[in-house]
C-alpha cells in the first residue's frame, strides 16, 4: 500500500484527549490505558490524555473503551506541545460488544480443509492470508483481477490454493462470473459449503474531501462495499451451509472521522454497518 494514513518516521508524537461519558480515575478501567492521564472533567465524564505512537494505536484505545463499554464524547488529536492538529468528533456512543472481548471468544476451532474464499490476493495482506492459510491445511479460493497475478499464484505450488480470476469487485458481470465458478469448483470437489469470505480487496487514498477524485471515491466504494456485498449476496447458501461460517471484512475499527482519509474510512464505516447487519440478519 503506497497511499495511506501513517506517522511517518521523526514527525512529533500525537497526543490524544479522549472524553469519555464516565469516572475512570482510581476505576477499574485505569489499568487498561497505560501512560494516560485521566481527570474528571464533569459529572460523569471523564478527560483521558496521552501519547499515541501512530493512529493504530488510537484506534486500539478506542477499542479498548468499546470493549469495556465506556460510551465515547469526543477525541481530540494534538501535536506537541500545544497546537491543534486535528479535532475529531464522534458524538455517538460506542457500547460494548461481548463479541469483540478476546476473554469472551470461544477459542478457534481452526477447522483446516475447509474452502475460504479471499478477495484482492495480488499482494499485501491478501496474498499474505492466502499464503498462510493454504500452506495451514485450507482450501483457499484466492481472488484476483489480472491472469498473471493468477498464475504467480499458481506458481508457489500450492495444492490447497486455487486462483479465482477475474474478480473486479466494480464489474458486476465478473462477479456473477466469479460466483459460478466458485459454485462449479467447489461441487467439483464435493463440498457443499464456505467456511469464510474474507473481503480484503480494496485501495484508497489521501485527499481531503473537497478535493478528491469522486471517480476514485466511487470506484473504491464500489470494490469494497457494493461489489462485497454482490458477491455475498451469491455466496450466502454456501456460507449458511457452513453452519457458522465467518464473513470478514478488512478495515481499521472506523469508529470516528479522521481528516482526508474520507475515501478509506467511510468505505470501512458502510462495511462496519452492513456486518453488522449480516450478524443480526444471519442469526439463527
Ligand atoms: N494496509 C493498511 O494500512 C490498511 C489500513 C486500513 C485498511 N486496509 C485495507 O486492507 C485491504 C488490503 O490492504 P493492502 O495493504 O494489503 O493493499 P494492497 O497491497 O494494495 O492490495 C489490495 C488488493 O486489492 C485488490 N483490488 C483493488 N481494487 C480491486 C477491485 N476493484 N477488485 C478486486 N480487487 C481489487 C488489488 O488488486 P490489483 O493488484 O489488481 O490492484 C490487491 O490485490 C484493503 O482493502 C485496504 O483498504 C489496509
Amino acid at each position: 500500500m503506497n497511499d495511506r494514513t501513517r506517522t511517518g518516521a521523526g514527525s512529533p508524537p500525537l497526543i490524544a484527549e479522549i472524553r469519555v461519558g464516565a469516572w475512570l480515575e482510581d476505576g477499574p478501567a485505569a489499568k487498561w490505558f497505560p501512560g494516560f492521564s485521566m481527570r474528571r472533567v464533569r459529572d460523569g465524564e471523564s478527560l483521558l490524555r496521552g501519547p499515541l505512537p501512530d493512529q493504530a494505536a488510537l484506534f486500539g484505545v478506542l477499542h479498548r473503551l468499546r470493549d469495556l463499554a465506556i460510551p465515547l464524547r469526543s477525541v481530540n488529536i494534538l501535536t506537541e506541545p500545544k497546537q491543534t492538529r486535528a479535532a475529531v468528533f464522534a458524538r455517538q456512543t460506542i457500547q460494548g460488544d461481548p463479541t469483540m472481548n478476546p476473554v469472551a471468544s470461544p477459542p478457534d476451532p481452526h477447522p483446516a480443509g475447509e474452502s475460504i474464499l479471499i478477495t484482492g490476493c495480488s499482494s499485501g495482506i491478501g496474498l499474505a492470508m492466502a499464503l498462510h492459510l493454504a500452506s495451514r491445511g485450507f482450501h483457499v479460493l484466492a481472488a484476483v483481477r489480472r491472469e498473471p497475478d493468477a498464475e504467480r499464484l499458481r506458481g508457489f505450488h500450492l495444492s490447497s490454493l486455487e486462483p479465482v480470476c477475474p474478480l473486479d469487485l466494480a464489474d458486476p458481470a465478473q462477479i456473477t462470473a466469479a460466483a459460478a465458478s466458485i459454485n462449479e469448483s467447489l461441487a467439483r470437489k464435493g463440498r457443499d459449503r464456505l467456511y469464510a469470505v474474507i473481503n480484503n480487496a480494496g485501495g484508497g487514498f489521501i485527499a481531503p474531501v473537497e478535493l478528491m477524485d469522486i471517480g476514485r471515491f466511487r470506484a473504491e466504494m464500489e470494490t469494497r462495499v457494493m461489489g462485497p456485498v454482490a458477491l455475498l449476496q451469491s455466496l450466502l447458501p454456501l456460507v449458511r451451509r457452513a453452519r457458522g461460517g465467518r464473513i470478514l471484512w478488512i478495515a481499521t475499527p472506523a469508529l470516528v472521522a479522521i481528516p482526508y482519509v474520507a475515501s478509506i474510512h467511510a468505505c470501512e464505516f458502510a462495511m462496519n454497518c452492513v456486518a453488522q447487519n449480516l450478524h443480526l440478519e444471519l442469526s439463527p
